[in-house]
């Protein structure tokens, strides 16, 4: 087996697939690996197309390949995916050694090289539509770029598109800003930097004088009377929207025209029909779900559909208490994990204060997806459904089944319902622990509602309860015996 490694694009590639193809190397006979920074300085992160690595380039050998296979190749090559390179040359042996079907949608592979580029020729028409640049605040001491855009492409397609950007604006220094690289323009010449993530999000939070008159003019025209969600989601698909600076409008345009005007106009007459009231038990009321393999891939609800990520536990998964909350707020969204935002601080506080570490406690929320509505530039922040509660159940009960802990703490009305399987009073269950789950259960407030008290004296309050409530915890949970061994996941 030889083992090819190249930098991480389309031309180091194709020098490498000549040498390779001139050395008669069969697809299986090669490993390809891509070199994962490119070498030493800052300096040579800055690629320019024609670099490609000497070690890669044995005697190539000329391939005359059809213009359409050669632009499918080129294309594909921008598909992320880990087996893109030895799957390009995989091709491009088939058509050396004269078979010409692979480049036909007919032929398995061909299918899927047509498949490659034409989702790589959508995410490029995507980031030209989708791209917004903002202008950013002049007179800062550090030298930045005119303006900024955050961007987040399906497919290796940064490089093209900055191009296409270079020739239409001129000499205003700009910069694309996306997780795996960045192009910046200084005005006269394209820098790109491909790293894999670069630190933290680049999203940029400037709003300017167009961008205020863009946004009045959008809202201008939406007519809620012609609300057409499903064409107005082909056009524009959700995960573009909180890239665009409209995009935090349209969810609150669009439940305002559901809710308003038209609703009053069907109001009437379907308020005139007759009908029958079924009495069904909420859970036989279920919609089927699927059981997703991983929490990444949930569409159990429509959460995650506005959600950066889903959020799941920390905590060791033989923790003795285990403390549920409600659901990831802003902060847990953005970073992935839960209780780091300021209800997640109190938390911490409470649960030193009980004599206890949070490495001690496994952390979980009822529900994983962040549910929000947008206030202005905020995602405020909205409590989750009982449909909601009930489709994430599905991993509480898997966490339930895995950490089987000792005690396990509801951290308000919401973790008690998902707990306690049905809508349950808070208030009943504050004073005394309760048996669940083969354990101790004990409700109290969530961290949150401190955060709510107007003043500190309240505040204190609260958070006494809390602190309380995770004390009794850990006394259950040093009397209670251990249970056996834990089943593996
Ligand atoms: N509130 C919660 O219930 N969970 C978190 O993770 C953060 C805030």
């Amino acid at each position: 087996m030889r083992s090819i490694v190249i930098e991480d694009h389309f031309v180091a590639w194709r020098a490498a697939s000549l040498g390779a193809l001139g050395e008669g190397l069969a697809p299986e006979a090669i490993e390809w690996r891509v070199r994962q920074e490119p070498e030493s300085s800052q300096e040579q992160a800055l690629f320019d197309y024609g670099a490609t690595s000497e070690k890669t380039e044995p005697r190539p050998t000329a391939v005359h390949v059809s213009k359409e296979l050669a632009a499918l190749l080129q294309d594909a090559a921008l598909f992320r995916e880990s087996q893109r390179w030895a799957f390009l040359y995989k091709v491009l042996w088939r058509w050396q050694h004269g078979d010409r079907a692979v480049a036909s949608p007919a032929d398995a592979d061909g299918a899927r090289l047509h498949r490659m580029a034409k989702s790589v020729r959508r995410a490029r028409h995507d980031m030209l539509a989708y791209v917004r640049f903002r202008k950013q605040a002049s007179g800062s001491a550090v030298q930045t770029p005119e303006y900024i855009a955050w961007y987040e492409p399906e497919h290796d397609v940064l490089a093209w598109a900055a191009e296409h950007f270079a020739q239409r604006m001129g000499r205003s220094t700009w910069m694309i800003t996306t997780p795996r690289g960045a192009a910046f323009w200084d005005g006269q010449q394209l820098h790109l930097e491909q790293r894999r993530g670069l630190p933290g999000d680049h999203r940029c939070d400037t709003a300017d004088e167009a961008e205020a008159l863009w946004l009045a003019y959008y809202r201008s025209t939406f007519n809620p009377a012609r609300l057409n969600e499903a064409a107005l989601e082909q056009h524009m698909p959700v995960r573009f929207w909180k890239g665009l600076p409209e995009g935090h409008l349209i969810p609150a345009m669009i439940s305002e025209a559901k809710s308003g005007a038209r609703r009053v106009a069907q109001a009437s007459g379907v308020g005139a029909l007759g009908g029958k009231i079924i009495p069904i038990e909420a859970d036989m009321a279920q919609p089927v779900r699927d059981q997703p393999s991983s929490l990444d891939t949930c569409r159990r609800c429509d959460l995650w559909r506005n959600a950066t990520q889903a959020v799941g536990s920390s905590g060791p998964s033989d923790a003795r208490i285990m403390l549920i909350g409600e659901q990831p707020g802003d902060q847990e969204d953005l970073s992935g994990q839960p209780f780091v935002g300021p209800a997640g601080q109190l938390l911490t506080i409470a649960i030193t204060r009980a004599g206890l570490s949070r490495d001690q406690v496994y952390l979980t929320n009822a529900v994983k997806h962040f549910k929000w509505e947008p206030r202005g530039k905020r995602r405020l922040h909205k409590t989750p459904g009982q449909r909601e509660i009930e489709a994430c159940s599905f991993w509480l009960e898997r966490e339930l089944r895995t950490v089987r802990p000792a005690v396990i703490v509801a951290l308000g009305a919401t973790a008690l319902t998902a707990l306690l399987r049905g809508k349950v009073s808070l208030r009943d269950h504050l004073d005394a622990p309760f048996r669940v789950e083969g354990g101790w259960g004990i409700a109290t407030y969530h961290p949150s509602f401190a955060l709510r008290q107007q003043n500190d004296a309240d505040r204190d309050k609260v958070l006494a309860e809390i602190s309380n409530a995770l004390m009794r915890a850990r006394e259950l949970a040093e009397s209670a015996t251990p249970t056996a061994t834990k089943p593996q996941q």
